[in-house]
């Protein structure tokens, strides 16, 4: 799609991967973006318009999806990640924290954002999603939960949204070095590196990101009947 003169809506825009995307949309000439946050006095960067906006807070989201009709890019970013595994004690309040902030919350913005886009020209939807939409390690397996289920809300929206021409993007990365993964010592793709991707495939019609290499390997793997991390998870049981 066309990036100059569009306006992108992006979730979770104070910090992180959002933050970075609000800058390559500026650069690559988005005529307005708007950042929105939780708290939107943490949203600084000049030229973006703070946008209060609680991803799990259903009545905020009818009201930024009643208001702001000139979007054209909407881009579901804001995501948390809770370690602990489907058999930890309190694995179910963490899944449904996950699920609602990474799945419910785009779900609900895409569809309310879905006629806004139609009547711009059929615009884009953009989720950020991961590598462990296709892989499981363990800590975060309700994070995976939430990541895969967002991959199908994405395939989903591609139906759905086939007929007024909007383009959906899945992005999927592994480590990124934002406030997510402080204190993992392991390499990390820069999240500018990740929103220049992103706005590149929007440029170039492209309905996938996979952005480095753990990502497009493990991609590849999903065809397998047993994918090669759970036959080594068995292996060294
Ligand atoms: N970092 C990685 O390695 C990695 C890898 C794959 C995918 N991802 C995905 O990339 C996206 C961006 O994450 P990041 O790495 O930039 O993480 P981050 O630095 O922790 O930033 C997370 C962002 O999401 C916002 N957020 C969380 N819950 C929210 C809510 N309920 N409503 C509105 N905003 C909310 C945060 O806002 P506050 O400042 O208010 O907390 C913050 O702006 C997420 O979807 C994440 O799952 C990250």
């Amino acid at each position: 799609m066309k990036l100059k003169d569009s306006v992108v809506f992006i979730t979770g825009a104070n910090r992180g991967l959002g933050l970075q995307l609000a800058k390559v949309a500026l650069a690559a000439g988005a005529k307005k973006v708007y950042g929105a946050a939780r708290d939107p006095k943490t949203v600084t960067l000049p030229g973006v318009t703070p946008v209060q906006l609680d991803v799990t807070n259903h009545d905020e989201i009818a009201a930024v999806t009643r208001e702001y009709k000139d979007v054209s890019v909407l881009i579901n970013n804001a995501g948390i990640v809770r370690a602990g595994g489907i058999l930890a004690d309190n694995a179910l309040e963490q899944a449904r924290a996950e699920l609602e902030t990474n799945l419910i919350g785009p779900m609900l913005l895409s569809k309310g954002f879905a006629p806004t886009l139609k009547a711009n020209g059929g615009g884009a939807i953009v989720n950020i999603l991961s590598v462990l939409a296709w892989y499981s390690q363990g800590p975060t397996n309700t994070y995976s939960m939430s990541k895969s289920a967002a991959w199908a809300l994405t395939n989903g929206l591609r139906v759905e949204l086939a007929t007024q021409g909007t383009q959906v993007v899945g992005a999927h990365m592994g480590y990124m070095d934002t406030d997510m993964t402080a204190g993992y010592e392991i390499d990390k793709i820069k999240p500018e590196e990740v929103a220049k991707q992103i706005f590149a495939a929007l440029a170039e019609g492209k309905e996938e990101v996979l952005a480095d290499d753990l990502t497009r390997q493990i991609k590849l793997g999903i065809n397998a009947e047993l994918p090669a991390y759970i036959a080594a998870a068995r292996a060294a049981a």
